[in-house]
């Protein structure tokens, strides 16, 4: 089963024409990309990073998880932007999957949020993963200097060198140093994977590992994907298609995209596509600002301005065809709430109309929208889905004419703390 692509309701917004006048740059961006002659050509590792993955690596990683599991209560997984949303989009998906629970640190500076959570694992059997391509994000690493810490007061060192996993460069970078001087655990993040393309390799697949997902069927589902997404048609490749739209709607003024999820466990997956768009597309003065909802919690708070607010706006519908949890709406006697019309019906099919509903209303209230749906809720369709929004920015990206796998602006702010902190 494959993810599917909708575009109804941009009919009447992009014509035929402007499909067909836009498939030369189409053309060029693919071009680019798949010669590797594009800017930023040598961060391209991601594009064949699922078909390149061994099978040894996953068997590797099975039998880590496996042995961590039995040693452990629960999993301390740190890292930041694309070394955190990935693993965190992909267990909060898979959550009915999960074998262990995975806390997330080394994602902010918040003093209360990681007090908090080492008094939650102060009793427990900890594992921690350790994930920072640079070695050097000082959320990570201060994050990591508490934890090792707390880690050294609980375990003499052969413990430590089994319950520290450090995710970083091969050669260099402080987190390797670290990792080297005191025989922790390591796998390597290649110099051709940029944070944000990391899901589908160690920098995601270790932490997901132990957490006993089927880290196999996310890659198979990327690899399936690899294959359905690497021919230059525009009728036929929904990746192509979705940038393409993109780029014209952005052309009409468009400037910001909503992807809007009906499932709660697609919240994350939403927070790590802003991540991919905003940091691949957000330069040179250009790029689309990328946006959720969670629906239908937001149409109770952003649902006017969606509705009736400046039409600088076009959405983007993220749903599951087959969520899996049958809960049937009861039939009540006294109908005193008048939902007996729904009694007998699974409460997802209530989802689903809400958001035939919502595209229709938002639709007529000038927003176009398009629709990815996933098969269901196993890692197979996630894989498909992250390989899709890889592909698709990359080819977004060129279309841009901007660098789509830079982050020079992430450094700014960098820069400023540092100087604040006398760290030179
Ligand atoms: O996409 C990126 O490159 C960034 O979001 C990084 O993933 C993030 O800054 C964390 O970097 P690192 O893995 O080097 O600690």
């Amino acid at each position: 089963m494959e993810i599917r692509f909708d575009t109804s309701y941009l009919k009447n917004i992009i014509s035929d024409s402007e499909w067909k006048k836009v498939f030369p740059e189409v053309e060029k961006a693919h071009n680019d990309l798949t010669q590797r002659r594009g800017a930023g050509k040598e961060f391209t590792g991601w594009l064949d990073l699922p078909s390149q993955t061994k099978d040894s690596l996953l068997k590797e990683l099975v039998v880590l998880g496996q042995q961590a599991r039995k040693d452990s209560d629960c999993v301390l997984s740190l890292g930041i932007g694309g070394s955190y949303l990935g693993v965190r989009a992909t267990l909060e998906f898979l959550i009915s999957d999960q074998k262990i629970p995975v806390y997330y640190a080394g994602n902010n500076l918040s003093a209360g949020y990681l007090s908090y959570l080492l008094s939650v694992v102060k009793n427990k059997k900890v594992t921690v993963v350790v994930i920072s391509k640079s070695g050097t994000t000082t959320e990570t690493a201060l994050a990591f200097r508490i934890v090792k810490a707390f880690m050294d007061k609980k375990y003499n060192k052969k413990e430590l060198q089994k319950r520290i996993i450090c995710i970083t460069d091969e050669h260099k970078g402080a987190l390797r140093k670290i990792a080297d001087k005191n025989g922790y655990r390591t796998f390597p993040i290649s110099d051709d994977v940029g944070g944000r393309f990391s899901v589908l390799c160690p920098a995601g697949l270790v932490s997901l590992a132990l957490a006993g997902v089927d880290i196999r069927g996310l890659i198979e589902g990327a690899r399936y994907s690899e294959k359905r997404f690497s021919a230059l048609n525009l009728e036929e490749n929904i990746a192509y298609q979705y940038a393409a739209a993109r780029y014209l709607l952005t052309q009409k003024g468009k400037k910001i995209e909503v992807l809007s999820s009906f499932y709660q466990r697609l919240m994350y997956v939403t927070e790590w596509w802003k991540q991919l768009f905003g940091e691949s597309e957000g330069k040179n003065g250009k790029g689309l600002f990328p946006s959720s909802l969670n629906l239908t919690a937001d149409l109770h708070s952003m649902g006017q301005l969606m509705q009736d607010g400046e039409r600088n706006i076009f959405e983007t519908f993220l749903m599951v065809d087959n969520p899996g949890s049958k809960l049937l709406i009861p039939s009540d006697k006294e109908n005193l709430d008048n939902f007996n019309c729904v009694a007998g019906k699974e409460l997802d099919y209530v989802n689903k109309q809400a958001y035939k509903a919502t595209a229709a209303a938002h639709f007529e209230g000038g927003i176009p929208s398009m629709t990815i749906t996933v098969p269901d809720y196993q890692a197979h369709s996630l894989g498909q889905l992250y390989y899709f929004f890889e592909k698709a920015v990359a080819i977004s990206g060129y279309m841009l004419k901007v660098n789509p796998f830079d982050q020079p602006g992430v450094e700014a702010y960098k820069k400023k703390m540092f100087e604040l902190l006398g760290r030179y």
